[in-house]
């Protein structure tokens, strides 16, 4: 006799494609931050709660533009509405505002104007390996670098300033510090507020040196500092510094290259001096967290051999290099800073 065949259900019946097909608008919430930031919504905002028409009026835009926006914004939990008003909440009052410390107008530009373009062609990338604008090689970096890096100021002050604190005392007479990749010398800035009387050499490429500076004479630092201009691996760092920072560089380059600079920044300290390394870290197995995954996707399409680079890389490169006590440091940062002594 035949036997009735067994329907067989799906194994994962609760399957679903929700997470995908949400993921096919997951570019709308940066472009919905950076246009109304530039458009002057949250600076409109500052003073209290307005409607559709008081905000259009405000922000010479049209009354359905803002109608659409300002309810994506209060759906995504960027803004508040209440009574048909819309108002800030806590998180766009200390980011999204122009002129307070803290504005990430910048870096929502950087990333809708500059990254996007280049992730437009990520699928060529992915077939050749090579990155449309190769933005490690100083010829083609220092451009790009010069357009954006004071705008990573405010995202990564916070970091430096915990940094700053956390190193505060134990340094030598004269004392000095090392920036390398100086960028906006945002941990420069942060150790020459916290420790008193310490000097700081920044070092980055020529074309990005000029805005080192004019962040410099903003805090009215200039006399506390030196500049270096030229590449990592060519200039001359100095020497009998207490502390060196490598700020978001090391991912720039492969292995190889993080090795060599780990060990030209160990020759330039003093014993017992510390070395301080802000990265995106991947754990050892490279499964998370997301952020520093998708991190190292931004880097293959920008860089010829960048990548992220877990803690147990760093340390082993740290201690080949001969630095002790490897350990990292909480900061609101993407990641722990990583420190080390001579
Ligand atoms: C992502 S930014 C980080 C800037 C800053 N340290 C911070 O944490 O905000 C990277 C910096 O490294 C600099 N840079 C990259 N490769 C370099 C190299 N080979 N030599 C010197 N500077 C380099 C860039 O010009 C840029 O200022």
């Amino acid at each position: 006799m035949m036997q009735t065949p067994v329907l067989e259900r799906p194994v994962e019946t609760r399957v679903t494609p929700e997470r995908i097909i949400q993921t096919v608008y997951g570019f709308a919430p940066a472009y919905l931050l950076d246009a109304a930031a530039r458009l002057g919504i949250f600076d409109a905002l500052a003073d209290g709660s307005k409607t559709t028409s008081q905000i259009a009026r405000d922000c010479s835009v049209s009354a359905r533009g803002a109608k659409a926006v300002l309810n994506a914004l209060a759906g995504l939990k960027f803004l508040t509405r209440e009574n048909g008003a819309y108002g800030l909440t806590a998180e766009s009052a200390a980011f999204l505002v122009r002129g307070k410390p803290a504005y990430l107008g910048g870096l929502l530009r950087h990333g809708v104007q500059s990254i996007v373009p280049h992730w437009a062609h990520l699928q060529e990338t992915v077939r050749t390996g090579k990155p449309a604008v190769p933005v490690n090689r100083e010829a083609e970096g220092a451009g790009y670098f010069a357009t954006f890096v004071a705008d990573l100021f405010a995202p990564n002050f916070a970091s430096a300033q915990v940094l700053a604190k956390t190193l505060a005392s134990g340094h030598p007479s004269p004392a000095a510090a090392l920036d390398l990749a100086a960028g906006s010398a945002v941990f420069g800035i942060a150790l020459a507020l916290e420790v008193p009387g310490i000097t700081v050499t920044a070092i980055d490429w020529k074309d990005v040196i000029p805005v080192t500076r004019k962040i410099v004479s903003q805090f009215k630092l200039d006399e506390r500092f030196r500049f270096v201009e030229g590449d990592l691996l060519d200039v001359d760092f100095g020497s009998d510094y207490s502390v060196a920072v490598l700020g978001q560089v090391l991912h720039t380059n492969g292995p190889d290259w993080a090795r060599r600079v780990i060990k030209k920044t160990y020759d330039a300290l003093v014993p017992g001096g510390t070395i301080a390394i802000a990265e995106w870290l991947v754990n050892d197995d490279r499964t998370g967290p997301p952020p520093s995954l998708i991190f190292a996707v931004n880097m293959l399409v920008h860089l010829e051999d960048g990548d992220t680079y877990s803690f147990s890389e760093i340390s082993g490169w740290l201690r080949e290099a001969g630095f002790k006590s490897v350990r990292t440091l909480d900061v609101p940062g993407p990641s722990p800073l990583i420190l080390a002594e001579k």
